[in-house]
């Protein structure tokens, strides 16, 4: 027997569903059951439950799933952030800074600056949130990393292969991570990830990390052509990545590459606007045919935000998404590239049998997430089939 509580809602004024065949809908209902989502039709056919939510006229999206964070960290870089808004250039090296303070903190202090970002996320309608672990860089500060990411979010990925930590020889570390760095953390983690970029690790090196992963059962992901032209995207779709992520500096043949592979292009716009660099080309992809995610990229050096809506409207505002596009990337996009947007359970969608995660707008449509760009629009979030904004009292 199924005791699961069901609750329908009605007073919707525009669902986005994200679904094929629902599409966005308006004058609809839509049911739970539990951790689902049961049914959605016309509000005149809703069927009973045992609880009625009415929404005053509100949208409703899926929750955002932000699939690149970096929320493993201690420390603070806002004199690093000064000095870029003053003119330096953004440099990989700056993540040296954030691993030393990371390995002095202690667990209680970095579970508290994960809960607490992870918190900052769901109050902004992040209902599926993947973190990285890459601030450790020693297999003990690695494993730690892994372990209390994968206390607290989705989705954890092994990031070991972020930077050459000082005094280490390139090779012989990436042996290390290749070795016993992905034996100690592969059990807690889902995905292994690389920084194929000048001054972290070049294509070579990339390969031999990504090889190692994949040999582990890990499913890849790669940060490319983030600060440059690169080999990060061609690499990633030749290695069937689920996602490169940034493609900030894409050529042609990258757009093309990705248009005709299964790898999703992430852009992270917040970085590419607080590291001062061009905004990459989302037309290109999109016209392609490529499939785009958006998230936060949130990280105490090269974007520290949360806000997958600054995200969605900067996508609107300055890469030329349309809201449709840029709301989907959000969400389906950011499902799509964790392989969480199909099946039981889904996430970025929401049709019967996907995971009931609601985010309700104080506005009557998506289009006032560029709008009205800067306002908190969040007036509810249920995950996963519980209100959590605000949090049910
Ligand atoms: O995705 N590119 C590499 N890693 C992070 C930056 C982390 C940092 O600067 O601390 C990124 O931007």
């Amino acid at each position: 027997m199924n005791n699961a509580v069901s609750t329908v809602f009605v007073g919707i004024s525009e669902l986005t569903t994200n679904d094929d065949e629902l599409g966005q809908l308006s004058g609809v209902a839509l049911v739970t059951e539990g951790e689902r989502v049961v049914w959605v039709g016309p509000a005149a056919r809703a069927p009973e439950a045992d609880q009625r939510v009415d929404l005053g006229g509100r949208a409703v999206l899926p929750g955002w799933v932000d699939s690149h964070t970096h929320l493993v960290f201690a420390g603070d870089r806002t004199e690093e952030f000064a000095a870029r808004m003053a003119g330096q250039p953004y440099r990989a090296g700056g993540i040296a800074v954030t691993v030393e303070a990371t390995r002095a903190a202690g667990d209680a202090e970095l579970a508290g600056v994960l809960r607490r970002h992870a918190a900052e996320a769901l109050a902004q309608g992040t209902t599926c949130l993947e973190t990285k672990t890459g601030y450790g860089l020693t297999v003990a500060d690695e494993v730690r990393s892994a372990r209390l990411a994968a206390s607290t979010v989705d989705e954890v990925t092994f990031l070991g292969a972020h930077l050459v930590p000082p005094g280490w020889d390139a090779d012989e570390y990436v042996a290390l991570v290749c070795g016993d760095m992905l034996d100690a953390v592969a059990p807690h983690v889902r995905w292994a990830d690389v920084f194929c970029e000048t001054g972290a690790f070049d294509e070579d090196q990339s390969r031999t990390v990504l090889l190692a992963a994949a040999a582990r059962g890990l499913g890849l992901r790669v940060h490319g052509n983030q600060l440059g032209p690169g080999p990060g995207v061609r690499l990633a779709v030749e290695m069937g990545a689920a996602s490169v992520d940034h493609c900030t500096h894409l050529t042609p043949s990258d757009v093309d590459a990705l248009a005709g592979s299964d790898t999703v292009a992430t852009l992270l716009p917040a970085c590419d606007l607080s590291t001062r660099q061009p905004l990459p080309d989302a037309r290109a992809l999109l016209d392609a045919g490529a499939t785009v995610a958006l998230a936060s990229n949130c990280n105490p050096g090269s974007s520290y935000t949360s806000s997958m809506a600054f995200c969605v409207a900067t996508a609107v505002l300055q890469l030329g998404m349309s809201v449709a596009e840029a709301v989907r990337a959000a969400t389906w996009g950011g499902a799509r590239a964790l392989r969480r947007e199909t099946g039981d359970g889904a996430v970025g969608v929401l049709r019967p049998g996907s995971r009931a995660d609601l985010h309700v707008l104080d506005a009557p449509s998506a289009t006032h997430l560029a709008y009205r760009p800067g306002v908190p629009l969040t007036h509810a979030v249920w995950q996963r089939g519980r209100r959590v904004v605000p949090a049910a009292s």
